[in-house]
């Protein structure tokens, strides 16, 4: 019984502890025991500020700022970079797929009619998959990349089956690249569509290279 008495009095005083004082004013700041952001200098939106000189809080955008998905009057182009490269067109060569399946080689739009331009295209796609894909998918296409030290989880190796083989296709590896694919995210709004294809181009060269090592052990 004692016990119970006791139990009640504390579940009485929790009640009135939380729920007591609700609703009343204070004229002191409350005791914080954890302040965390509950003050902090910030602006609100569409409110005057006496920082800047203008006496606006909404600040403009800084010039030159190019909004993700729209291009100042008149322009064409997003950084020197043709505006269709980032999306909206159709066929193979801007989508990766041939009708509902993803298709696979390399588009004729690359212009590839020579071994000169098919070299030129390899090189560049060796430069930016050291930009874009070698930090977690290794310089070789392992997935050793220095990211995969640190923490990020199965990251593709890119000589394993199903990757390297036939199966696989281009336009797949274009899809992935484009919009990503389960932790990986997608490189579209940085990555050229021709750039795309060139990296492509290279992890097929990577991939045949480690084939060719394989087969003449
Ligand atoms: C931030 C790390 C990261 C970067 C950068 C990255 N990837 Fe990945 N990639 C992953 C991870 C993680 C997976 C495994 C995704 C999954 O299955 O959840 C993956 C999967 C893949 C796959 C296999 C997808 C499938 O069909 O299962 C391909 C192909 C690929 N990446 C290519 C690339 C290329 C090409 C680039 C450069 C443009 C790139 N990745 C950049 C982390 C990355």
């Amino acid at each position: 019984m004692r016990y119970f008495f006791l139990a009640y009095a504390i579940v009485a005083v929790l009640v009135v502890g939380m729920l007591g004082f609700r609703g009343q004013h204070f004229s002191k700041p409350p005791i914080q025991v954890f302040p965390d952001m509950d003050n902090q200098d910030k602006l609100k939106a569409q409110s005057p500020s006496h920082f800047f000189a203008d006496r606006q809080g909404s600040r403009q955008p800084v010039a030159g700022t190019q909004p993700l998905g729209f291009n100042e009057a008149g322009k064409k182009e997003i950084g020197g970079i043709p505006e269709y490269e980032f999306g909206g067109q159709t066929g193979y060569y801007y989508t990766g797929h041939v009708g509902d399946y993803f298709g696979t080689g390399m588009p004729d739009e690359l212009g590839l009619d020579s071994e000169a331009t098919a070299t030129q295209l390899i090189k560049r796609g060796k430069e930016r998959y050291g930009i874009y894909c070698s930090a977690c998918h290794g310089e070789t296409g392992n997935g050793l990349g220095i990211t995969s030290h640190y923490g990020v989880p199965g990251i593709a190796n890119l000589h394993l089956d199903p990757f390297n083989s036939a199966s696989y296709p281009d336009g797949r590896m274009f899809d992935v690249i484009t919009h990503g694919k389960g932790m990986m995210s997608g490189y579209g709004a940085n990555i050229p569509v021709r750039d795309r294809w060139a990296i492509i181009s290279y992890v097929r060269t990577l991939q045949a290279a480690k084939q060719a090592a394989t087969a003449a052990k």
